[in-house]
């Protein structure tokens, strides 16, 4: 083909889809004209593409320059035609069916998980009483965990069947060399020794956090819950002081008719122990471990036994949740199943 026949068509080719793209009237002709020359099939660029070849071959780079120009002739005419109508695929996938009385969709606003509720409005009513909130972390050392609380060695709460201790691979990831073995801390106690380490008495904190026990998940029972740590040390504490505190702290969470009892037990870090129960018409339940600051823990920090007394107390999150909500599975918490979830 010659050279100037070639470039002549691909002028008319030009001019015949700018004319067209100027009259396309709606967004569904706009479609017609731009498959008719755009088509990356059968669009008449294309097939004038084709015969490039028919060409001479040193006219080739002339023929091609032009050939450049004409498309970009029939894009820009096309580009001005989609902001005169509208894009066309836009405008296909709008369904001209549409009601615009129908309801909207709804929305679902997010919310806090239940234990993060209950977690904040126990620190609400516990700083109402005059205590702080303190944090320590989710692993320990053996220091922590155990020995400055009084749990020596051979005690069998150190069983290795009964914490998560850390493997060796694991604390190399955390870059800890020493042959002091990690567990993963199994009551917030630990928090106890970190804030009287750190601080001189007086003290008035609690401390909200998760534990772990290796324990089989059952309806009361899963390898990590959440415990409320309280811990108050000044001079002529008493267990008055104590049951006052968690009377008031159970009636506010609970309600007025809660009643409270405290049945001896041991625990290695208070002398003397209690287990904590609450109580409505329906019998005790009990909600944690509390007791005085045994002067073994007391000397551990620093303190002088001698001048300060204290008490302690440790609580079940999930329990008190469990309870002031009539939830029967602490298994609920964790399925992350909304229909649950959203109930809170
Ligand atoms: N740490 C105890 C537990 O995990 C609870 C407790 C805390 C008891 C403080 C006494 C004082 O069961």
């Amino acid at each position: 083909m010659a050279l100037s026949d070639f470039l002549e068509q691909l002028d008319q080719l030009a001019s015949s889809a700018e004319k067209a793209f100027q009259e396309a009237g709606d967004a569904s002709a706009l479609d017609e004209v731009r498959v008719n020359f755009l088509g990356a099939k059968n669009g008449q660029l294309k097939s004038v593409q084709k015969e490039m070849g028919a060409v001479g071959k040193e006219d080739r780079p002339t023929a091609g320059k032009k050939f450049n120009e004409c498309k970009t002739r029939i894009e820009v005419a096309f580009q001005a035609a989609k902001d005169r109508l509208g894009d066309p695929a836009a405008a296909k996938s709008s369904d001209p069916g549409f009601d615009m009385t129908l309801p909207g969709h709804e929305f679902h606003l997010g919310r806090l998980h239940p234990i993060t509720q209950t977690i904040e409005e126990l620190k609400d009513i516990m700083g109402r009483l005059g205590f702080s909130v303190a944090d320590g972390p989710e692993i320990e050392d053996e220091r922590h965990n155990f020995e400055a609380l009084n749990i020596p060695r051979e005690h069998p709460a150190r069983d290795p069947l009964d914490n998560f201790y850390l493997g060796t691979a694991q604390k190399a990831q955390l870059g800890h060399r020493e042959e002091n073995p990690l567990l993963l801390r199994s009551q917030t106690s630990t928090v106890q020794i970190r804030v009287m380490e750190s601080t001189p008495p007086p003290i008035r904190i609690i401390s909200l956090g998760r534990v772990y026990r290796p324990d089989t998940a059952d309806a009361t029972h899963y390898p990590m819950f959440h415990q409320m740590e309280g811990l108050l040390i000044d001079r002529q504490v008493t267990m008055a002081d104590l049951k006052s505190v968690l009377r008031l702290f159970a009636r506010s969470y609970l309600g007025a008719d809660v009643n409270i009892r405290f049945r001896p037990s041991f625990f290695p870090f208070t002398e003397p122990s209690v287990e904590a129960d609450f109580s409505w018409n329906d019998g005790w339940i009990e909600f944690g471990g509390a007791g005085m600051v045994d002067p073994n823990v007391l000397r551990a920090v620093g303190y002088d036994p001698e001048e300060v007394t204290g008490f302690a107390f440790g609580l079940g999150v999930e329990r008190l949740c469990m309870r002031r909500h009539g939830i029967t599975d602490i298994r609920e918490f964790y399925k992350n199943d909304v229909r649950f979830l959203e109930q809170f």
